[in-house]
């Protein structure tokens, strides 16, 4: 791609760059060079051209195009591939679909605003255009359905990093997997599985991320990176963070280090020792929450005694 060739030599000098080098180095005449660079302004790249002096880039769009992702992404393959869209219904739908037509492992469905972004329990992702990230992964392990909440946590325990080396923030985990600053949720993850009875064929893995969203947006008990920290940030570089934080930690999934995953998950969990209340099957339980188990259920002891294993369901923290 001539765009690309064009912006790595733009990014690559901090000065201006004069259309003669430009030309020359990609073989192109100087009037296709106009055009290019035409073309990458109306993309939302703040470039400046001074005569006899030439080009300088001087500012980046704020959109999540795959170049600009995938330019200094230290991963091995998850955000290699990156389908990329303005407007979607969900990121899962698209995800889904690309998953049954065989997309590898790692593909990334990544939407700058959803319609119908949906989260667990029926909810909605409310998806403003430009100010979260919202994104689906597809990942191919080879376990069965009842061990995929441990993708869930891997992936909130990946999210979690991302966000405290990004903000020095230390977010926390309300189980299973609902992210939370200050009492308000930050993210959420949303799993879906296309699985046989006994062997999971691939799931995608939706992550919704409040980044720079404005409080108007924002319903009263969620709140927005940009809302904490006073300022903006950066997405494309807090992207790259999440995608190589869930890579390390889907390493040690595939590498049978789950205890460390779930220890890690441990640090930032605010669920464990609370008393809970949850809807779980249509049925209200109330109890201590004890422990998480190895393939990531919740272990709950009721005030009979006995300890209840919860799968999924929503839990409300008392007091
Ligand atoms: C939840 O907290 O209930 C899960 C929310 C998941 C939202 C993300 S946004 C990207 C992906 N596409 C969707 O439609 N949902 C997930």
């Amino acid at each position: 791609m001539m765009q690309e060739k064009i912006l790595e030599i733009l990014k690559s000098k901090s000065g201006y760059v004069s259309g003669e080098e430009i030309s020359s180095h990609l073989k192109v005449s100087r009037q296709a060079l106009w055009k290019h660079i035409q073309e990458l302004r109306d993309l939302g790249y703040d470039i400046i051209a001074v005569p006899h002096l030439g080009y300088q880039l001087v500012e980046l769009p704020d959109r999540l195009f795959p170049q600009e992702v995938t330019s200094g992404l230290e991963t091995k393959f998850i955000g290699k591939n990156i389908h990329y869209q303005e407007s979607v219904s969900s990121t899962m739908d698209l995800a889904l679909e690309l998953g049954m037509q065989g997309a590898p492992e790692g593909s990334v469905v990544l939407a700058e605003s959803q319609s119908k972004g949906r989260g667990r329990l029926g909810r909605s992702w409310i998806s403003p255009k430009y100010k979260g990230i919202y994104l689906s992964l597809i990942l191919r392990p080879k376990i069965s359905p009842l061990q995929s909440p441990l993708l869930t946590i891997l992936c909130a325990v990946g999210l979690c990093e991302a966000i405290k080396e990004a903000t020095q923030i230390e977010p926390q985990i309300k189980w299973p997997n609902d992210i939370l600053i200050n009492q308000k949720k930050i993210a959420g993850i949303l799993t879906e599985l296309n699985a046989e009875m006994d062997e999971v064929r691939f799931v995608a893995i939706g992550i919704g991320l409040n980044v720079n969203t404005e409080k108007k947006d924002l319903i009263s008990t969620a709140t927005s990176l940009k809302e904490e920290l006073g300022q903006e940030l950066n997405r494309v570089e807090l992207l790259r963070a999440i995608f190589r934080k869930i890579e390390s930690n889907y390493l040690l999934f595939r590498e049978n280090k789950r205890r460390e995953i779930i220890e890690k998950w441990r640090d930032y969990n605010t669920t464990l020792g609370k008393r809970v209340k949850i809807l779980f099957h249509h049925q209200h339980l109330e109890g201590q929450a004890v422990d998480i188990d190895p393939d990531g259920a919740l272990l709950v002891r009721k005030d009979s005694g006995v300890i209840q294993k919860i799968t999924s369901g929503d839990v409300m923290h008392c007091r």
